[in-house]
């Protein structure tokens, strides 16, 4: 699978693509990522990328024409691919697992970082597949979403994760929050694990679990409990 980043900040990608597991995927061939400067698709003097909003207001937005190109660059690079265009923006779809999923099957994504207020909407409209919004708050620019988005899919795919620490065990798997973990000492702080963990009663142990995730999931995150169907289980 391949990415493509398209940005005004390259550099923001550097250190996290050396060192996680998108390096490692990286590494073993599963995924390639490629990140692209916007502002070299300008064409005036003082490579300019951003413009005033019609009908006023504070801010400026994105210039269409440097991210149409940067975008018709990156599909030149991967001609016979058809990539999902997705922008990352605060108006977006709230990105979740499941939309990580979906994602995960695709050939490639352009991943298009906003900057200042937003992008021209007749871009958005023409050219955008998905618009994503990692979460209900305002970021400075879509480039950490793009990074949580390409970690996100990157795991899901097969042959990136080890059996240690498989996608199949993580939180959201099976739609609940994952139950709490301990490891050694026994006892830290005064305080023990808790015994049913140290019982070797794997049929315990389980249910154990099943109930604390359960219970967390309720407690935090009832949309989730009531999308994993909890409500009849009370
Ligand atoms: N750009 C600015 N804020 C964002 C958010 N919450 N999600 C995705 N892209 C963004």
């Amino acid at each position: 699978m391949f990415f493509e980043i398209l940005t005004l900040f390259p550099g923001m990608f550097e250190s996290v693509f050396a060192e996680s597991i998108v390096r490692r995927a990286i590494d073993k061939g599963v995924v390639s990522v490629g990140i692209d400067n916007i502002r070299d698709y300008t064409g005036d003097r003082h490579r300019t990328v951003d413009d005033y909003p019609y009908g006023g207001g504070p801010g400026m937005l994105m210039k269409p024409e440097p991210v149409v190109k940067a975008l018709d660059a990156a599909r030149k690079r991967h001609a016979g691919l058809s990539p999902k265009i997705i922008f990352l923006s605060p108006r977006g779809e709230l990105f979740n697992h499941g939309i990580a999923r979906e994602l995960s099957a695709e050939q490639g994504l352009v991943l298009l970082c906003g900057r200042y207020k937003g992008l021209d909407q007749r871009v958005v409209e023409k050219h955008v597949d998905r618009e994503i919004s990692i979460g209900d708050y305002v970021l400075s620019g879509g480039e950490l979403a793009a990074m949580v988005v390409v970690e996100a899919v990157t795991r899901l795919l097969p042959g990136v994760l080890g059996n240690e620490d498989s996608a199949a065990v993580d939180s959201f798997f099976d739609g609940l929050l994952s139950p709490p973990e301990y490891t050694r000492p026994e006892i830290f702080d005064g305080v023990s694990v808790p015994e049913v963990l140290l019982s070797g009663n794997h049929a315990r142990i389980r249910e154990w679990q099943e109930r604390q995730a359960r219970d967390i999931t309720m407690a935090r995150r009832p949309e989730l409990w009531r999308r994993y169907g909890g409500e009849k289980d009370i």
